[in-house]
């Protein structure tokens, strides 16, 4: 008898079909993610979980669990998780960092251009058949290469962005973190230390990479937002509630900063109205990793972690390790 777990998705069929293999694998037939209570109750006789960002595991969920030892998160974040609950009743979490970095990046950065330039906005303006002549300030946005960029949250992502600022686009990039880099990966990112005070004032584009937690709770709230430039554009691809919707979208509306580029959300996937309806803002739908390969490496690092804990007595990500002694 094979090992029972629970895919709360079903995602790519290979790696269902190598799940399969080890274990006894009931999936999520259908697109929606399960409810708290259904998703409790399948946890039941699941001795591990393939979970996703939108997938709570706190202890309400476990408490019906006396089996459950892992739960394998397809996500670096893991707010999802409530990992001291998942101590208490010694239940593995894992995440999949390292394979997404460049991948998030990447996108970081597209979403920095298309707010600096206005791209989104002003594909709307041409599918509305508005674009019927030429203006010499038409959609004029801010510059990227030479600008100041600053980053909050100088983890691997950060730091991705901050190599593709200084190298490729000439800028000159500052960061702010609970903890400096060594003076190598400094140098690697050609990245200065600065105060969160410093870096708010003086970025002219500012992107959050930082992971949520009590402590980033509204770390960008109308305080810090008061602190940016006029001409300030802010990117974010780290999580919902670290900037505070409200006060953004009211922000932007005043232009008390220029532009936003927004992949994540408070409360997601529910977007706060003011937000969509003020025009210099870019909002996509938490897709930072998605490309082909980077997900489904972040599918087949998941379940590495199920193998790996489950067969082998090895996870390769553990968050809470702990709970292996
Ligand atoms: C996506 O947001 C992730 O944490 O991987
Ligand atoms: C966070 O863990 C990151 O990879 O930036």
């Amino acid at each position: 008898n094979k090992p029972r777990i629970l895919m709360a998705r079903a995602v790519f069929p290979e790696v269902i079909a190598r799940l399969g293999q080890h274990f006894e694998v009931e999936t999520n037939r259908s697109d929606e993610p399960f409810s708290k209570a259904e998703l409790a109750r399948r946890l039941q006789d699941k001795v591990g979980a393939f979970t996703t960002g939108g997938d709570r595991i706190d202890d309400e969920t476990m408490a019906g669990a006396p089996l459950l030892k892992i739960c394998a998160n397809m996500a670096v974040g893991y707010n999802n998780f409530d990992v001291p609950a998942m101590t208490a009743r010694r239940v593995l979490g894992t995440n999949t960092p390292d394979v997404l970095t460049e991948t998030t990046a990447d996108f970081g950065f597209a979403l920095l251009m298309a707010t600096a330039r206005r791209m989104a906005e002003s594909e709307h303006f041409l599918r509305a058949g508005k674009w019927n002549r030429w203006s010499y300030d038409m959609f004029a946005g801010s510059d990227v290469h030479g600008s100041t960029l600053g980053i909050l949250g100088m983890g691997r992502i950060g730091q991705g962005i901050a190599r593709r600022g200084a190298h490729g686009f000439g800028m000159n990039v500052i960061y702010h973190n609970r903890s400096r880099l060594t003076p190598d990966l400094e140098a690697q990112c050609k990245a200065r230390y600065v105060t969160k005070d410093e870096l708010l004032a003086t970025a002219d584009h500012l992107v959050l990479v930082l992971p949520y937690s009590a402590s980033s709770h509204h770390a960008i709230g109308a305080a810090e937002l008061a602190k940016m430039k006029p001409t300030a554009t802010l990117v974010n691809i780290a999580r919902g509630g670290i900037v505070d919707d409200a006060a953004l979208a009211a922000a932007l509306r005043a232009r008390t900063i220029a532009a936003a580029g927004l992949d994540v959300f408070e409360g997601e996937p529910k977007v706060h109205p003011d937000l969509l309806t003020v025009p210099n803002v870019v909002l996509t739908p938490h897709i930072a990793s998605a490309t082909v390969p980077t997900r489904l490496a972040m599918a087949n690092l998941a379940a590495d972690n199920l193998i790996g804990f489950l067969v082998h007595g090895k996870p390769l990500n553990p968050l809470n390790p702990e709970v292996l002694n």
